[in-house]
């Protein structure tokens, strides 16, 4: 059985049909074409998958899609506006901070939540923000740098 599944994805109302056991991730991947949340573990254990539900970092692959009804649900396509980079995503890139790239939507959307709820993170607040992301590439250095960056106001919307 399948269930019509609303929500704004991006600022845009999507529908699309589910099944109960769809997760979040499978809603966004398979049924909306949304693929910047990566499948690492499927499992709850790595971040790839992470976006935001109504501001907050969830993990996609945990999260059951019909539970995301009327919410508002960000990923990466969502950042940049009118074609010009996210801050973030401008500053990831100056920093070196993506190598293979496959937790970088999971850290950019971590590293969102933070700043939205904390603008002047310390150092110390930036690792714990982005504590839940694995890096097989061990880019935390660069990673840290860049949010630190934008945090110092060197990147502007
Ligand atoms: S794919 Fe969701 S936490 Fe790893
Ligand atoms: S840049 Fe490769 S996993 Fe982080």
């Amino acid at each position: 059985m399948k269930y019509v599944l609303s929500f704004n994805l991006n600022g845009l109302p999507v529908d699309t049909l589910v099944k109960a056991t769809d997760t979040l991730l499978d809603v966004l991947r398979e049924k909306l074409n949304v693929v910047s949340a990566k499948r690492g573990c499927d499992n709850g254990d790595c971040g790839a998958c992470t976006v935001l539900v109504n501001g907050e970092p969830v993990r996609a692959c945990l999260t059951i899609g019909l539970t995301v009804a009327g919410k508002n649900v960000q990923t990466v396509e969502g950042l940049q506006q009118d074609g010009k980079l996210h801050p973030l995503q401008q500053a990831f890139h100056e920093h070196y901070a993506a190598q293979c790239g496959f937790c970088t939507p999971g850290m950019l959307m971590s590293a969102k939540a933070l700043l939205d709820k904390n603008p002047k993170p310390t150092r110390e607040q930036i690792v714990e923000g982005i504590s839940g992301n694995l890096c097989r590439c061990g880019a935390y250095v660069e990673i840290v740098e860049a949010i630190q960056a934008v945090a110092a106001g060197k990147y502007k919307e």
